[in-house]
C-alpha cells in the first residue's frame, strides 16, 4: 500500500480551503499554510491568472517539498478592457488583512459601478475566471480553468457570497451570485467548474502514483 499523499493548499482564505477539500473529496491529507512553519509570502504579481496560480503553486512546492495546489481568480469586464482582472482583490487600492475584506469589497464594487455608469446593459458583459495549478517541487502536475459568464448590474443586489457577487448577474438563473445559496453558486461558479475539471485528473494522478 502506498502512503497517503499530502497536498498543501496554498491559500490563507479558510473558505477556499473548505470548498476545495470538500469538492475534490480525494484520499489525500490536506494541509494549509497555517500547518507549515512560516514561509515568505509569494507575490501575486503575474499578468495572468494562470501565471499567478503557477507562481504560488511552484513557489510553495519548492519551499516546502510538498505537492501544492494554488488558485487565482477574479473578474474580467469587457467594457473595461478586462479590468479588474488580476487586480480584482485590490482594484480600489491595496489588498489589506482579512478584517477589512468587506470594506475593500464595497470599495471595489463602488469603483466598478462608477466606471460603468454610462455603459448600457447589453455592453456590461463580464466573466469570473478561476485558474487552478497543482505543482510538485520539480514540475507542474495539473492546470485547469473555470469561468462563469454574466452581466454587471447597476447596483448591489443580494447579501450572500463575497467580492463582486452582489453586482454579478447570471441571466439564465435570473439572479445575482449574491442571491444564490453556497450550493447554487458552487454548481455554476468559475471555481466550481475549475475544481470539477481538476478532480478526475487528480484521481488519475493519485492512482498512477506519479
Ligand atoms: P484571489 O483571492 O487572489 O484569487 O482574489 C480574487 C479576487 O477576485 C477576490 O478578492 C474577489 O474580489 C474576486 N473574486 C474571485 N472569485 C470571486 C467570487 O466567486 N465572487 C466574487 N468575487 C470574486
Amino acid at each position: 500500500m502506498s502512503e497517503i499523499k499530502e497536498i498543501l493548499v496554498a491559500t490563507g482564505n479558510p473558505g477556499k480551503i473548505v470548498e476545495i477539500r470538500a469538492m475534490l473529496d480525494a484520499d489525500v491529507r490536506w494541509l494549509c499554510l497555517a500547518d507549515m512553519p512560516p514561509i515568505a509570502e509569494i507575490e501575486e504579481d503575474g499578468l495572468t491568472f494562470a501565471e499567478n496560480a503557477y507562481k504560488k503553486a511552484a513557489g510553495y512546492a519548492k519551499a516546502t517539498g510538498l505537492w501544492t495546489l494554488a488558485d487565482d481568480s477574479g473578474l474580467v469586464i469587457d467594457a473595461l478592457g478586462g479590468a479588474p482582472g488580476v487586480k480584482s482583490a485590490r482594484f480600489s487600492g491595496e489588498k489589506t488583512k482579512d478584517a477589512d475584506r468587506t470594506l475593500i469589497d464595497h470599495r471595489n464594487i463602488a469603483k466598478t459601478l462608477e466606471l460603468l455608469k454610462d455603459v448600457p446593459k447589453e455592453k456590461r458583459t463580464a466573466r469570473f475566471v478561476c485558474r487552478l495549478c497543482l505543482a510538485s517541487p520539480e514540475r507542474i502536475l495539473i492546470e485547469t480553468k473555470g469561468t462563469l459568464e454574466g452581466l454587471i448590474t447597476d447596483k448591489e443586489i443580494g447579501r450572500n457570497g463575497f467580492g463582486y457577487d452582489p453586482i454579478f448577474f447570471v441571466p439564465h438563473l435570473n439572479k445575482t451570485v449574491a442571491q444564490m445559496t453556497g450550493e447554487e453558486k458552487n454548481a455554476i461558479s468559475h471555481r466550481g467548474n475549475a475544481i470539477r475539471e481538476f478532480k478526475p485528473l487528480l484521481d488519475e494522478l493519485l492512482k498512477t502514483g506519479l
